[in-house]
């Protein structure tokens, strides 16, 4: 029996997405521009079975994973089954991306298993239906997603950067996320004061973080990197119901980033769905960083990536 294994990393958003548009396709309200990391990513395999189904770390037959499986068969007309067996090395739901990298798995592997020759373009834009930051999953490096009027999809952006860059991941305390991505970009479109705001500044910050990647200029980068997520924070403080990932290691590790970089020490911080802390900075820095960062109290572990390779498909 064909059993096909893909493999995907999860992304960290240095410009994050925020919010959807009001048409079907799980289209993102902005663009966004991301680095795969290298230490954390899904495997996932898939077997012909006669029935679909759907494993994950004791979880089983998630909707959106089998509304997946439906979009191929869809597409391709090809009336197959399969049992998906998947693996997270990261955190589930917890703010660290595994819908990105477990997305990107998925859909490479399913185009392989319904036998579908796309381009890279394509399957990311498929990735995309499942998670928005899934699209960027398919690919190595820095990536950029192009959010345009009716279609979104992701690609790679080449620069001396991608090498000589680390993100540490900090991790704040345990727990899944107390309310989703999807569930919490509703909200905010709905009732946030700020949220169009944000949507107004938006264009200009990745604007800024492009050219920056591409003058390889860390600092102009890193700038941009923190102003995107405090901006897309302050989507949740504005609403009816206010709600926040913070929690109080957050607010630490992010005012040590600050006193640290205020030492001559290049490092900037952002943060997505969850209290986890992500810190850009030199590759040659990270271990020091690490070291400073891991003794904060309530840190649970810190670890240091480098730019992660794109998805594969065995
Ligand atoms: O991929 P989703 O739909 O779970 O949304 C991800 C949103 C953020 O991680 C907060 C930002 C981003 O661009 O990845």
């Amino acid at each position: 029996m064909t059993v096909t294994r893909a493999i995907a990393h999860t992304n960290i958003a240095l410009i994050k997405y925020w919010g959807k548009r009001p048409a079907a396709g799980n289209l993102p309200a902005v663009g966004s521009l991301s680095l795969t990391l290298d230490r954390f990513f899904t495997t996932t395999e898939i077997e012909p079975a006669e029935q679909d189904s759907f494993h994950l770390e004791g979880q089983s037959d998630n909707a959106r994973v089998l509304q997946h499986i439906d979009y191929f068969r869809n597409l391709t007309g090809r009336d197959l089954h399969f049992k998906i067996t998947s693996h997270n090395h990261v955190p589930t739901a917890a703010g660290l991306a595994s819908s990105a990298s477990g997305f990107a798995a998925l859909t490479l592997g399913l185009a392989k298993a319904f036998g579908l020759d796309v381009s890279l373009q394509d399957l990311s834009r498929i990735a995309r239906m499942g998670s928005g930051s899934a699209a960027r999953s398919i690919f190595g490096g820095f990536a950029v997603m192009h959010a345009l009027e009716d279609d979104a999809y992701a690609e790679a952006v080449s620069s001396p950067l991608t090498s000589q860059v680390a993100m540490l991941v900090v991790e704040c305390g345990e727990g899944l996320k107390a309310i989703s991505s999807r569930d919490a970009m509703n909200k905010v479109a709905k009732t946030s004061v700020f949220y169009q705001t944000f949507l107004d500044n938006h264009p200009r910050l990745l604007c800024e973080a492009m050219s920056a990647i591409q003058s390889s200029n860390l600092r102009s980068l890193g700038a941009c990197m923190e102003q995107s997520t405090l901006q897309m924070h302050a989507t949740m403080l504005g609403c009816d119901e206010p709600f926040w990932y913070f929690n109080r290691t957050t607010i630490s590790v992010m005012s040590e980033v600050r006193k640290l970089r205020e030492q001559g020490m290049d490092c900037f911080f952002t943060m997505d769905a969850g209290p986890h802390v992500k810190v850009l900075c030199p590759a040659q820095d990270a271990e020091t960083l690490s070291q400073s960062l891991s003794s904060l109290d309530g840190v649970s572990r810190a670890t240091i990536c480098l730019a992660g390779p794109p998805a594969t498909v065995s």
